[in-house]
This record gives C-alpha cells, sequence and structure tokens, in this order.
C-alpha cells in the first residue's frame, strides 16, 4: 500500500451516486450553501442500479381515474402483510412532489400526443401509473441528476473512490461496540482506487445510498457494482439489519447464456400486453393468478420457476408478436434493439426469458426520517429497509422510495445539522503489517463460490436442508476470506468479496430465521400463514 496518507473532512458524505444519493446531495448543498458535500461512488459517477432501471417511477397522477389510496392497496397487497402502513402512505402522497422536484432537475418523462404523460402499468398495478423516460427511465434520472450536480459549487464528486468501513466509536475510542449502546457514525474510510491510499473521511453527516446486492447470485440484473457494500459496513458497525431475506426475482430477464449481468426485459413490456408462453408456447399464468402476466413480481417469477423445474427447460418465452410493432419500438427502443442485436424480431419471434436476482426487499433499518439506528448515519434507497416493501416490492416503487427517503432525510437534517459537531482526532486507517496479496485467482474463486452457494441454495425456492449447507459453505469462505483481509492489501475487489460473503451469510441467516412463508420469501419446509 502506498505510504501516503491523507485525511479529509466534509460536512456531508454521501456513498453512493443513484437516485438517492444525488438528490439528497442536491438537496443538502443547496439548503446549506456553507457547507461542503461529498459523494463518493466506486465506479463512474452514474454506474449504480438507478441507471439500469427500465420501467420507471410509480406516482398517482391522473386523479380522475387513480388515486392514492389505490396505490397504497396495490403496495400492500405486494408487500404481503408485511409493509408497514403508515410509510406507505407517506411514500405514495410524496410522491408527486417529488416527480416534479425531478422535472425542476431537467428528467424528461415521455407524453402523450395529447401532452399527458404516458403512464405506463406493470404487475401488481390496479392502474397506468409508471412515470417513464421510453425503456430507460433510470439512466435518464443520473442524466439530469449529473447535470445538476456538475454544476453545484459546494459538492465534490469522486468517483473510483471506495468506502471500506464506517468510522464510529470502535475506530475513534478503540473499543468494541455494542448493538446496545448507541453508536455514532464519523465518516469512513475510503478506498482512493487510482492513488492506492486508505483516505480518512471524517463527516458530520453520513449518507448511505449504496444500493444493493444482487451480485451474490450468478443470474441478476443488477450491474457488477451491486455487491451490497452498504447492507455490509452497516453490519459491521452494529447498525439494525432486517429483512434482507426477501430477495425479488424479476421474472423476465432476457434469458441469454453467458451474459452477465442478465440484460432485463422490463415488467412494462407484460403491462403493454406481452404474454408468458412455457418452452412449448403454452400460456401458463392463468394457472398461477387470476391476473395472469399482471399479477405481481414474486408470484410470477415463482411460476416461471415452477413450468422450468416441470419441463426440465433452461427458458420461458415473452410473446410479444401481437403487439402494434411501431408503438412497442417507441416505447422499448432499447429492448427492441437488444434483441434485434440477438437475431431476435420481436415482431415474429418470441424472447427467451426467465428469473433473475433483481432487488432486495429488506436491509438497514431506517425510521421515516430516514435515520438508521447509528447517530448520524441515514440511508436511502435499495440499501435500507424502511417498510415501504413487506415481502415483496411492487414495480417502480424503488426510485420513488430512493428519492422520497433522500428528501425525508434532508428535511430532517434541517431541524439538525447546526447542532451537530465537526468530528475530531479521527485516527487514519492501519495498514501496517499488510502485503500485496499474489494469489487474486483466490478472491475470483471465491466470488463464484457465494454466487453457487446463494444460486443452488438460497434462490427463489428454499428449504432448510439448502439453508443449512449455505450457511456452513458460507461459514468457511468467512473464515478464509477473513485471513487474506487480514493479512492483505486491500483491493476494491478484496473488499466487495468480504462483502458480498458478509451479505449472503445476512440473507441466509435471515432465511433461517423466517418461520413462515410471505411475498418473495418461500420455503417448501414452511406454510403460509392466512392474515
Ligand atoms: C422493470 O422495468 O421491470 C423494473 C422496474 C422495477 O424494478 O421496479
Amino acid at each position: 500500500m502506498n505510504a501516503e496518507k491523507k485525511s479529509y473532512n466534509s460536512d456531508f458524505l454521501i456513498i453512493g451516486s443513484g437516485i438517492a444519493g444525488l438528490s439528497f446531495a442536491l438537496k443538502a448543498a443547496n439548503h446549506f450553501k456553507e457547507a461542503s458535500v461529498t459523494i463518493i461512488t466506486k465506479s463512474e459517477k452514474s454506474e449504480s442500479n438507478t441507471k439500469y432501471a427500465q420501467g420507471g417511477i410509480a406516482t398517482v397522477w391522473n386523479e380522475t381515474v387513480d388515486s392514492f389510496e389505490q396505490h397504497i392497496e396495490d403496495t400492500l397487497v405486494a408487500g404481503d402483510g408485511l409493509c408497514d402502513e403508515d410509510v406507505v402512505k407517506m411514500v405514495v402522497e410524496d410522491a408527486p412532489a417529488r416527480l416534479r422536484e425531478l422535472m425542476e432537475w431537467g428528467a424528461i418523462f415521455d407524453k402523450t400526443s395529447k401532452g399527458d404523460f404516458s403512464l405506463g402499468r406493470e404487475g401488481g398495478h390496479s392502474q397506468d401509473r409508471i412515470l417513464h423516460h421510453q425503456d430507460l427511465t433510470g439512466a435518464e434520472i443520473e442524466r439530469a441528476l449529473i447535470a445538476q450536480v456538475d454544476k453545484t459549487e459546494n459538492i465534490q464528486f469522486l468517483t473510483h473512490h471506495f468506502a471500506i468501513d464506517l468510522i464510529t466509536e470502535h475506530q475513534v475510542k478503540k473499543r468494541q461496540t455494542s448493538v446496545l449502546e448507541k453508536i455514532t457514525c464519523y465518516g469512513a474510510y475510503v478506498l482512493d482506487e487510482k492513488r492506492n491510499v486508505v483516505k480518512t473521511f471524517a463527516a458530520k453527516v453520513t449518507m448511505l445510498a449504496s444500493g444493493g446486492n444482487g451480485q451474490v447470485y450468478f443470474t441478476t440484473t443488477n450491474p457488477v457494482v451491486a455487491t451490497g457494500d452498504g447492507i455490509a459496513m452497516a453490519y459491521r458497525a452494529m447498525a439494525e439489519v432486517s429483512e434482507v431475506e426477501f430477495i425479488q426475482f424479476h421474472p423476465t430477464a432476457l434469458y441469454n447464456p453467458g451474459e452477465y449481468p442478465a440484460f432485463l426485459i422490463s415488467e412494462a413490456v407484460r403491462g403493454a400486453g406481452a404474454i408468458l408462453r412455457d418452452y412449448y408456447g403454452n400460456r401458463f399464468m392463468h394457472k398461477y393468478d387470476v391476473r395472469e402476466e399482471l399479477a405481481s413480481r414474486d408470484i410470477v417469477a415463482r411460476a416461471i420457476d415452477h413450468e422450468l423445474k416441470i419441463s426440465g427447460m433452461p427458458n420461458v418465452y415473452l410473446d410479444c408478436t401481437h403487439l402494434e410493432y411501431e408503438t412497442f419500438k417507441n416505447h422499448f427502443p432499447n429492448i427492441t434493439e437488444k434483441c434485434l442485436t440477438l437475431g431476435i424480431d420481436v415482431r415474429k419471434d418470441f424472447i427467451p426469458v426467465s428469473p433473475a436476482a433483481h432487488y432486495i426487499c429488506g436491509g438497514v433499518n431506517v425510521n421515516k426520517k430516514g435515520k438508521t439506528s447509528i447517530k448520524n448515519l441515514y440511508g436511502a434507497g435499495e440499501v435500507t429497509r424502511t417498510g415501504l416493501h413487506g415481502a415483496n416490492r411492487l414495480a417502480s416503487n424503488s426510485l420513488l422510495e430512493g428519492i422520497v427517503f433522500a428528501h425525508r432525510a434532508f428535511e430532517n437534517l434541517t431541524q439538525r445539522f447546526d447542532k451537530i459537531k465537526t468530528p475530531k482526532n479521527i485516527p487514519d486507517w492501519n495498514d501496517s503489517g499488510v502485503v500485496k496479496n499474489m494469489e487474486k485467482i483466490l478472491i475470483t474463486h471465491d466470488r463464484n463460490e457465494v454466487k453457487t452457494i446463494m444460486s443452488n441454495y438460497v434462490g427463489i425456492v428454499r428449504s432448510n436442508e439448502r439453508l443449512l449447507r449455505a450457511e456452513r459453505k458460507l461459514h468457511v469462505l468467512f473464515e478464509d476470506n477473513k485471513r487474506l483481509y487480514d493479512h492483505s492489501e486491500l483491493s476494491v475487489d478484496l473488499c466487495e468479496l468480504r462483502n458480498l460473503i458478509t451479505t449472503a451469510f445476512l440473507i441466509t441467516r435471515f432465511s433461517k430465521a423466517r418461520k413462515e412463508n410471505r411475498g418473495g420469501f418461500h420455503n417448501v419446509d414452511l406454510i403460509k400463514k392466512e392474515l
């Protein structure tokens, strides 16, 4: 490791550059004009789960046909009895204001020829209410927010900076912390990947907006950066974490062996009328739910999984051949183009699809103000458990959750930021005694091993025996990785592996502890209690 060390102070330290992190940064910087705001992201500016969101943002926009009550009800039904109703109400009712704000920041959403917003539909929604930008909604939001951030003077945006660990009493007072005490966050240790230096970022407020962890599975729609860093880091700092057993599998990722991450075929395609067919061309969703293709994601993903197990085939199909092509191409240019590059012409060919890990419904607990259980550590977006999603997230509620909770955290800080003291005497990162890791191949093997364990034993359908096996195997990996981590010079792949193993462990442990099936969680040895 380079001997040079650097200590920095920033009033706000934001970890992650998706919708939650960027919108929070803009609000904090614009309100607290004298404050310094630093965003760190481990890759390029826009690389985040947000960028890959195709479908859009669910919002009650047309109150003549839709209502907050219906959006609330749809969210509660999808969440299968585990949503926090107060939180659902708060998010749904705040949605239109947050969407207007996004538009003021320059995000463009599609309109009809009459000039109204073009509202899409997705599984589990009783109304058309998804605002979208073609099938590239997340990329459009990232574009708009980054353009705003780039012209905001008091924001420093650091790419290729990887947050290793949160700083708490554990480092500052050099003592073990306990879940029973009030822990405070004083910033984070951050690996500057290009200079190979661990920097100390002391911060009054730390915002965890680091996204999800789809990379614990082989087949995922999440980009390679989604390695559960925030959940693992917060857990190590002893923040409360919950409901991580609720992994949402997207029913329709493009089946294209060898392509990682899997390309998403948006649920909005089914919303536009596409039909699921088994390997032999037969419809099957009527056997599973009266809403057929528009049942919520957990039900559709499990139905496809079941069909695949019966047929022994690797994929089912999405049939769009009956849809009006020009309309389809205008709404889904990215999907149309992707299919064409693989020789699939949606006018006459079915699209091969299979489920893929897509979203984690639980995470680091935050309250309605975006506060975690650790003082001065806030959270927003997929890294958190807010109570909005319960056991299964309703489609297109994720970007919404991110922007609403970023706003709530900001609002809370307008009341208390001035009272937060600048952290002092933060020790530098101690890397004495570490050596360069000459066996990178071990990290690659272990990363694949995590994915194998999770895909084989902690997938859409689990069992007590599978979970036990996963736990045992992850334990071995954990011990091996700990030895490597404690003695090696840090690198992003090593830190990511550590976080992947921790997150996989948490998902497995929480799955073992769950005693009834709900939403996206299904263990063949359990039953579902009726509500
Ligand atoms: C999709 O477009 O199907 C994904 C949207 C979401 O995850 O809510």
